[in-house]
């Protein structure tokens, strides 16, 4: 949560810092600021609200030159989203400035001892405190900032990714990270510092990730020192090549990035698979499983740990491991996980599935799993991230760049992933036939163009977007591989459009739920030809005799769903385990359209943010 970027060069760094800014407002919106050192001083300018409401503050009302500045886009933990709990923040003299990502869990105290030596404080926030506690180090040690910083993060207890700037040192940043993302953009005597890389990647190819308890002290005409946090040891950095482009981090022609991320499915999907499906070889090739096959052969059973849409991709696997390849799974909240002391040992393979890679719950659950001996498994998206490296191996989506908050081709690539490793262990345990393998390899490959086919209704979801726009609750149902797609799709309405939804399993409607229906009870059924059709039927004609309004995902030439639904939409048939690639589709339109009618802002819906850093 909260996103940070930095600029150190020649250029002017107010607009790389506010184009850097909206790039990572997907981290949090909450609030947003800048500071600009132009040689002399420091102008500084933050505001509760968008990054464009931080310009329209800024630009005209304070001077926007310099070539050094830090910026920050907040998702509020402490201190309610207003302009002074905004980044940056200065220290008491005035001297040194700072943002950051994270949680200082033990501020209060910190801040007591600092109130005690005379400190006064703004703010509500937790960043105040730490910077601060840097200036009473430097002042009580008599150390640089570099020095400063290393102290008192020794101090502290909890998370963070920061960058300080002392105006008696002008030509250096300090950067430090401990749990939240920080990347350092290397240009030609230029440096830029961001949470990931999407805001200096029209600059630079080559960055370096700091790993959890490093710092760098990253100054003007010399190299970057990098060392630990905790020991002062000298740490030696990894330059990687990015391969990001810009054009996959703009909107390309689409209003709103969600859009954008629905439409690059059937590309993202197929990016997925390629060169690790060779149908022709009927043959699955996947480094990270290759290597560690054993691991997964032996394996007692596989636990799933995630959050939010990618816990529903996990679900999905569930239904794909058991049924294909045979193995035990059980899928878990990483949440839950962490703290309610499992049953862990080293004949369990945990697969931990992430689109951000940061997601604090999932990495605590990883980290305990290894205690215990399992292997542990990442399926993420972005490349670099610290579950990518905290993991035991694993294999990447491949989605491009998520930018809108509500997660869309990142459930669809991690169902690909899922469905790649659970056929590649069904081969090697025997446990499909072959021919049934093959079949499966070939209709993943027809995937991408049935994904396109779904994506046509587009217009008919609009427009039925349009009657149920105002409804205040809405009801999903499906079966089987349907299930968590249900569950999905009730998740994509309710945190874009602010409707009250729920996913059931059909028949499980009965159970209780069937009481809330009525003549303006929209319910989403999911009803495609295969698996439990004849039963989802059965559900409709319950929905329907109690008068609920049925939206009814088909396949395409259903017949007998067509005469009882109020309205349908047609997906290609597939195979049974690949459905939830294509029936999820609808279910994102129809999400986006209302939420767009409602007025909601669709990539950046309140109160959330892409990378969920806390606990
Ligand atoms: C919903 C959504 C969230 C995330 C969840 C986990 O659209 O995006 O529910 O799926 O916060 O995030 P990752 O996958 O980054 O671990």
């Amino acid at each position: 949560m909260c996103g940070i970027v930095g600029y150190i060069g020649h250029r002017e760094a107010y607009p790389i810092i506010i184009k850097g800014l909206e790039r990572l407002e997907y981290r949090g919106y909450d609030s947003a600021g800048v500071a600009l050192f132009d040689g002399e001083k420091i102008s500084l300018s933050k505001t509760k609200g968008k990054v464009s409401d931080l310009k329209k503050k800024t630009e005209g009302a304070m001077s926007i030159k310099g070539n050094i500045g830090i910026g920050h886009t907040r998702w509020a933990t402490h201190g309610v989203p207003n302009d002074v709990n905004s980044h940056p923040h200065y220290s008491n003299s005035g001297e040194l400035v700072i943002i950051h990502n994270g949680i200082i869990e033990n501020y209060e105290s910190i801040k007591t001892e600092l109130i005690n030596r005379g400190y006064t404080f703004q703010s509500d926030t937790d960043t105040e405190v730490l910077i601060n506690l840097i200036e009473e180090v430097q002042k009580k040690e008599k150390v640089k900032l570099g020095k400063a910083v290393q102290l008192a993060l020794n101090e502290v207890v909890g998370a963070y990714a920061i960058a300080v700037f002392d105006i008696k040192k002008p030509d250096e940043i300090v950067v430090a990270k401990l749990g939240s993302p920080l990347a350092i953009g290397m240009g030609d005597n230029e440096f830029f510092i961001a949470s990931d890389a999407s805001p200096f990647i029209e600059f630079t190819n080559n960055a370096i990730y700091l790993e959890d308890e490093e710092m760098a002290i990253i100054r003007l005409g010399k190299e970057i020192k990098l060392r630990k946090i905790k020991n002062d040891a000298v740490a030696y950095p990894t330059v990687l090549e990015l391969q990001m482009n810009i054009e996959e981090i703009e909107k390309g022609g689409y209003d709103h990035f969600m859009m954008k991320e629905i439409y690059e499915q059937p590309r993202a999907i197929l990016d997925t698979y390629r060169g690790r499906l060779l149908a022709d070889q009927k043959l699955i090739k996947m480094a990270g499983i290759d290597e560690h096959l054993d691991k997964f052969l032996n394996a007692n059973r596989i636990i799933i740990v995630a959050c939010g849409t990618s816990w529903h991709a996990g679900l999905v696997a569930e239904y794909i491991f058991e049924d294909l390849a045979r193995i035990p799974v059980e899928v878990e909240y990483a949440s839950e996980f962490r703290y309610r002391n499992p049953v862990i040992t080293d004949k369990d393979v945990l697969i931990a599935i992430s689109q951000s890679g940061e997601t604090a719950d999932t990495l605590a659950a990883i980290k305990l799993a290894k205690e215990n001996g399992a292997f542990v498994f990442g399926v993420c998206n972005v490349v670099g991230s610290s579950i990518a490296r905290e993991t035991n191996a694993g294999a990447y989506t491949h989605a491009g760049p998520e930018i809108g908050v509500a997660s869309t081709k990142a459930f669809t690539t991690q169902i690909t992933v899922l469905s790649l490793i659970a056929l590649k262990l069904a081969q090697e345990k025997g446990s499909l036939t072959d021919a049934r393998f093959s079949e499966f390899l070939t209709e993943l490959e027809n995937i991408p163009t049935k994904v396109e086919i779904a994506l046509q209704s587009n217009e008919a979801i609009e427009k039925i977007a349009a009657v149920y726009k105002d409804s205040p609750n809405c009801l999903y149902l499906g079966r089987g591989y349907n299930f968590p797609v249900a569950l999905e799709g009730a998740l994509k309405l309710k945190e874009i459009s602010y409707i009250h939804a729920e996913g059931y399993p059909a028949a499980e409607m009965k159970h209780g739920p069937i009481a809330l229906i009525d003549e303006s009870m929209p319910v989403i059924v999911i009803a495609t030809n295969r698996g439990h059709y004849e039963k989802v039927v059965s559900n409709i004609q319950e929905i329907k005799s109690r008068k609920g309004k049925i939206i009814a995902i088909v396949t395409e030439g259903d017949v007998q769903v067509r005469a009882l639904a109020d309205h349908v939409i047609e997906v290609p048939d597939t195979l049974e385990a690949l459905t939830p690639l294509l029936t999820t589709i609808p279910l994102q339109l129809l999400s986006y359209h209302i939420a767009l009618m409602r007025g909601c802002n669709v990539d950046q819906p309140r109160n959330l943010a892409k990378s969920v850093t806390v606990e």
